[in-house]
């Protein structure tokens, strides 16, 4: 009998080694082989990947989907098309929404309006404040991947919790067998340098990153894994910008911490240097550090270890918030965070090119560790039998040239634009559904699904 689905021709890839001229066949939207040719079975539909690599399916865990309430910024359906077309088979929405994903009910409300229009799998954080400390069993329940704290002020301005509220949740979050994530920014001394800044006049755009200095990180990497230490809950460090926090990090887990990282393309690609050449249109919550800071979080983040996985934090907004006409003007009337779900695949395949990381140790960690760390693995982020047929088919040599008004985005403002790099997606697959080709969005919004969660009871 033919199955449903054989992709063929290209090389696999998983985080252990590589299969060339090998095929993956599909059923029922699970992978049913992977291998030669000639050991595949019969299909129905043949998928030609044209020679290229194919990987397990991208999982970006950190984007703002922006619905429900900021659709004019990003919905899930413009977001998760940006996803199809980046390469990126899952996504976990980030809680900073109007409501802010507090309860379970806004949870569902969340969740409902990616049923009706996401393209790709898709998920959501819950936000843990002073005010639902309760709900922490009931959130896990109704399909939270995971819970996150701001520590300090961003976007959305969602109050940060006491230290010692912090403590109670996480041996709350703990119970529930998830893992709490932080925007690790120290808030008092963010807020600090932010007044001393504003009244002193500074206002350019290097000035809004110094207002945001690397001490702030740093501590709250230290405060949170001494807090995880005592009270044994799992906990992530979001998007880590700078060496110091990455050794941070390291330090957590040479003591045992449960403690996993991730960092973001933008801190790898770029220094501090950017701000002076794109001004507001590179402006971000943790800002992007000078180039020593970007070094020691290759060593000790990339090559050291400390950093698990790789998120976007893709955060769309309008061209006037973020001052784009005039990108050196009032840094504090411009918003922070800007698009990435279409250039995390390239930017990371082009360290690949320039051998500052192996194919393999992309895959652990743009598709394996994300999924590993939010309980999805191996359903997401592997190739093992009967798991989701999710895949990204990439092309490692294709030299082009970013045209920001090419991507899918609402709002495609980046400071990618103009950057050249070597490699890109070709082909996303969904569950055994081609949702990306030949340069086409084709899935139907709708198609995507919540990904598969972990209640509490569940063997974990
Ligand atoms: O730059 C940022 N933008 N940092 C954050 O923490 C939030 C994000 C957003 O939601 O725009
Ligand atoms: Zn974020």
């Amino acid at each position: 009998m033919a199955v449903d689905l054989v992709v063929s021709n290209c090389t696999v890839v998983t985080e252990t080694g590589r299969i060339p001229d090998a095929g993956v066949a599909v059923e029922d939207g699970t992978i049913v082989a992977v291998g030669r040719p000639d050991r595949l079975p019969a299909a129905d539909r043949r998928f030609d990947a044209d020679g290229k690599l194919l990987v397990p399916g991208v999982v970006d865990a950190h984007i703002h989907n922006r619905e429900p309430g900021l659709e004019y910024k990003e919905d899930w359906e413009s977001a998760t098309r940006a996803a199809a077309a980046g390469g990126v088979t899952s996504v976990v929405g980030m809680p900073n929404t109007d409501p802010i994903v507090d309860r379970p009910d806004r949870l569902e409300l969340k969740l409902d309006r990616g049923d009706r229009s996401a393209h790709v799998d898709f998920g959501s954080f819950v936000v843990i404040t002073s005010e639902n400390l309760g709900e922490i069993p009931a959130l896990a329940d109704a399909g939270a991947v995971g819970f996150k704290i701001f520590l300090g002020s961003t976007v959305g301005d969602v109050p940060a919790p006491t230290d010692g509220e912090i403590l109670e949740a996480m041996e709350a979050v703990r119970e529930t067998g998830k893992r709490l994530g932080f925007h690790e920014e120290n808030g008092e001394i963010i807020d600090h340098y932010t007044r001393r800044f504003r009244e002193a006049g500074r206002n350019r755009p290097i000035d809004h990153s110094h207002s945001r200095p690397v001490i702030a990180e740093r501590e709250a990497v230290e405060r949170m894994t001494t807090f995880a230490e005592e009270t044994g809950a799992s906990i992530h460090m979001f998007h880590v910008s700078s060496g110091s926090a990455a050794a941070a990090v390291a330090r957590g887990k040479d003591r045992g911490v449960d403690v996993t990282a991730e960092t973001c393309p933008h801190y790898l690609w770029f220094s501090e240097e950017v701000i002076e050449r794109k001004g507001n249109v590179a402006r971000i919550q943790p800002p992007i550090r000078d180039a020593e800071q970007r070094r020691r979080l290759w060593e000790v983040g990339i090559d050291g270890g400390a950093i698990d996985s790789i998120a976007t934090d893709h955060a769309p907004h309008t061209a006037e918030e973020k001052g784009a006409a005039e990108p050196f003007g009032d840094t504090w009337e411009a918003a922070a965070g800007f698009v990435g779900l279409e250039t995390e695949v390239p930017v990371m395949l082009t360290f690949v090119a320039e051998g500052r990381l192996s194919l393999e140790e992309w895959v652990r960690r743009h598709s394996v560790e994300p999924a590993r760390i939010w309980g999805l693995y191996p359903q997401k982020g592997s190739l093992r039998i009967g798991t989701d047929a999710d895949f990204t088919i990439v092309d490692p040599d294709h030299e082009w040239t970013l045209d920001a008004s090419d991507l899918h985005s609402k709002h495609p403002v980046t400071p990618f634009e103009g950057e050249t790099f070597t490699g890109k997606a070709t082909a996303t697959v969904v569950r055994g559904e081609v949702v990306y080709a030949d340069g086409e969005v084709r899935g139907d919004p709708g198609y995507g699904r919540r990904l598969p969660v972990a209640r509490s009871g569940d063997d974990q």
